[in-house]
């Protein structure tokens, strides 16, 4: 079987829908199987939809998790607006989307292909990707305001996840709920014999050791959102995951870890990706797992 893994393919572009186009007929070329979508395709609903069925058109089996942007609600303070809820935009509309689309919601449930199971959750961000001399200068408001330097991470303004009071959860909460919705999902697939191998999708980064590091600010600052530790827990505790893919970071990049096989190959954002042909985008921003 093969599968072709894309992330942050950001639709809102342009450019970036006419490279998908291309990356979907490379694809089709290659006679993948399966399409994985590690999140980030854009806020905008019929843009996930369309996204999704171009891909389908390429190969029989698209599935897809959110990422933070496809989360976000398109108004000014999402908090503020008690009638918005990130979680049910995360379980029941964005699954509407996916499914509307003929793919696979790999948040409501992991895809046992035979052997193969994908396994996924969009993951969230506890901090604790920030480098520790870091953390130990901020509090823990400072994180949840997500602003540096005048310079503010938009799902501050964008996403609203609540509890079941309806009040704000706070991010490591968030982070502990996707971890335990991924843990459960793997000790699913722990638990079916007919199972053999696993690969684990995160939007977000699931280990410290795959984190672009500058060690300078703002840049580190903004670290403390690219994923959870716990995340890489969860993968790590199960027996049969072989592959890791993560989204988010729009930096490309292949990691061992332990003994799994951690990448990314975000394709990002138009200006990331100048100087680069047609070409090297095609060669770069697609990852592949034969299995
Ligand atoms: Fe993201």
């Amino acid at each position: 079987m093969l599968i072709a893994s894309l992330s942050d393919i950001h639709t809102d572009f342009e450019e970036n829908r006419d490279v998908v186009v291309k990356l979907a007929a490379h694809i089709h070329r290659e006679k993948a199987d399966v399409v994985i979508v590690a999140g980030d395709v854009s806020h905008k609903n019929d843009r996930i939809n369309r996204a999704l069925r171009a891909l389908k058109e390429a190969v029989k089996i698209v599935a897809y998790i959110p990422g933070n942007h496809d989360l976000w609600f398109d108004v000014p303070y999402a908090a503020e607006r008690p009638d918005l809820d990130t979680w049910r935009r995360y379980h029941v509309e964005l699954k509407e989307v996916c499914e509307a689309a003929g793919a696979h919601y790999l948040p409501a449930s992991p895809l046992v292909l035979g052997e193969l199971a994908i396994v996924g959750s969009c993951g969230w961000y506890d901090y604790s990707l920030a480098p520790e001399w870091l953390r130990a200068s901020l509090t823990p408001e400072t994180l949840q305001a997500k602003q540096y330097g005048g310079v503010m991470w938009s799902d501050a303004r964008f996403i609203a996840f609540r509890d079941a009071a309806g009040n704000i959860m706070r991010d490591p909460e968030v982070a502990r709920r996707m971890e335990a919705e991924l843990r459960e999902h793997l000790a699913r697939m722990d638990a079916d014999e007919s199972v053999k191998r696993v690969v684990a999708v995160t939007h977000h980064q699931p280990f410290y050791e795959v984190v672009e590091r500058t060690g300078t600010l703002p840049w580190e600052f903004f670290n403390a959102f690219m994923g959870s530790t716990g995340l890489g827990e969860a993968i790590q505790s199960a027996a049969k995951v072989t592959t890791a893919i993560y989204g988010h970071t729009h930096v490309v990049r292949e990691h061992q870890v332990g003994n799994l096989r951690v990448y990314g190959t975000p394709l990002g954002y138009p200006r990331e990706r100048k100087g680069l042909s047609l070409e090297e985008i095609v060669a770069s921003r697609i990852g592949w797992i034969r299995a």
